[in-house]
């Protein structure tokens, strides 16, 4: 396979990644057992996953997408732990069965942020899910409720996640290295 510049190990194959979305998924299906679920993405990154999820899940669930602004450590320049809505959601979330759901939890900023915002809004029962948990990175505790992969310090793309903008179309997730790129 051809890798593309900067992209030296590949830490998860596509074969693997679909078969733990398809395991996360059932257990999505046990704990949510004749309900609906709402299934919150986060843009960009989180919407590959969050459509391999979706197809995987037998319960009913619907959609709904926000943008944030986050500048985490891995962001150079930017103090961490910064981040605002820059796309709302659509519709309410009150009294519903929400999981919000993300590429990765890194310092845990964000999804702290995204989980009390969330709160906030009086849904019937909130939880996360997350492709990738880099807990070593952790600054502020976050419950994770479903993860696929524990991940070590390496930056990584593909499945969704980026190097500028890049690479988010990769089957596979792989350890980034830019000055290889
Ligand atoms: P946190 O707020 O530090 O938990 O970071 C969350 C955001 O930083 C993620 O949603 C990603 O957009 C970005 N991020 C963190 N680590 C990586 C990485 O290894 N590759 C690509 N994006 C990352
Ligand atoms: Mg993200």
């Amino acid at each position: 396979m051809t890798q593309p510049p900067g992209v030296d190990r590949i830490l998860f194959t596509e074969e693997q990644v679909a078969a733990r979305i398809r395991d996360v998924a059932a257990e999505i299906d046990d704990k949510y057992r004749g309900r609906e679920l709402k299934l919150i993405a986060v843009l960009k990154g989180s919407v590959f996953f969050l459509t391999e999820l979706a197809r995987a899940l037998t319960i009913p669930v619907r959609l709904d997408f926000l943008a944030i602004s986050s500048f985490s450590g891995h962001s150079a320049g930017n103090a961490p732990g910064m981040v605002r809505i820059a796309k709302d959601l659509d519709d309410p979330i009150q009294d519903e069965d929400v999981l919000l759901v993300e590429d990765i939890v890194d310092t845990g900023f964000t999804a702290r942020y995204l989980l009390q915002t969330l709160a906030g809004r009086g849904p019937r029962s909130l939880a996360l899910c997350t492709l990738l948990d880099r807990t070593v990175r952790r600054i502020v505790q976050v419950p994770v409720d479903f993860r696929c992969f524990e991940i070590p310090d390496r930056f990584v793309v593909g499945c969704g996640l980026d190097y500028k903008q890049l690479y988010r179309n990769l089957g596979y997730i792989a350890a980034m290295n830019p000055e290889k790129g």
